[in-house]
């Protein structure tokens, strides 16, 4: 486990990071209920593309929501919703929004990046869900400060929950997360459950470490404003979970 932390983070550091910044009410990447009006992104627990349209619909209808619509992706596109990884939406198409164009990402463009409507449904993708009521366990935080618990802390936590933190502070400042304590069920690759850190605004881009047993994590520091933690468990095996503080800080930046 120790290795296997030490080798992401080693990646992590490795590889060029795009310092995602986000001024308040502008350019939000926001999958939660702030700003994208109810639509968020979510992936397979075996990773990137990897749902059907069938499983795609049952991912959303899982948490209580449905498959986003064009408008309703437009939508949230228009208020800074921007991810990087084709989705499934309503009646079997497929795209992904884009805020700011980039050159691996949306061929440049701005906009809905529309794959059309699938005619091939088994084809594998991510999904694209609308829901815009609140649900168990997650949230967007933007306070200076917080604790952040698996659900239930310090009781163990259930069976197949699914959680995302969007952690988001002031233009300029940088995050620091500290773990207090950590118990997730350990396996090898942390296959079952486990706890994952992105230094972006999403579950897409800047990967930071994916977490489980009892080891406690070095402390994880943000290259922008935000951050992004995930946590899945499966339907068997729990164990007593994880407390963690993060804290924002004044960064210099060089320019604006
Ligand atoms: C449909 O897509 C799946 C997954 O990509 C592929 O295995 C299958 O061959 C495709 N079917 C047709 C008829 O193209
Ligand atoms: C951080 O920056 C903000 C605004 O630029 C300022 O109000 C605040 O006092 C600073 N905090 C610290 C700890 O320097």
């Amino acid at each position: 486990m120790r290795v296997l932390a030490l080798l992401w983070l080693l990646g992590f550091v490795l590889k060029e990071v795009e310092a995602w910044s986000y001024s308040n009410g502008i350019f939000h990447n926001s999958i939660w209920l702030e700003q994208a009006a109810g639509v968020y992104h979510r992936e397979s627990r075996k990773g990137r593309y990897q749902l059907t349209y069938k499983e795609a619909k049952a991912v959303c209808k899982y948490e209580g929501g449905t498959l986003a619509t064009y408008e309703q992706l437009e939508a949230a596109r228009q208020i800074g919703f921007h991810v990087c990884a084709a989705g499934w939406f309503d009646k079997g198409r497929v795209g992904y929004p884009i805020v700011k164009s980039g050159s691996n990402c949306g061929f440049g463009k701005v906009g809905i990046i529309d794959y059309g409507y699938r005619l091939n449904k088994s084809e594998k993708w991510d999904v694209y869900c609308y829901n815009p009521d609140s649900k168990e366990c997650g949230g967007v935080l933007t306070e200076q400060q917080k604790i952040i618990q698996s659900p239930g802390f310090p009781e163990e936590y259930e069976d197949e929950q699914i959680c995302y933190w969007h952690i988001r502070v002031r233009l300029g400042q940088k995050i620091r997360l500290h773990f207090m304590e950590f118990d997730v069920e350990d396996d090898t690759e942390c296959l079952a459950d486990y706890l994952e850190v992105y230094d972006s605004y999403d579950d897409v881009s800047g990967f930071a470490g994916r977490f489980c047993g009892d080891y406690l994590p070095d402390d994880i520091i943000s290259t922008g404003n935000v951050m992004t933690l995930k946590f899945l468990s499966d339907a068997s095996v729990t164990a007593g979970g994880f407390q963690l503080q993060y804290i924002a800080f004044n960064a210099s930046l060089p320019h604006k």
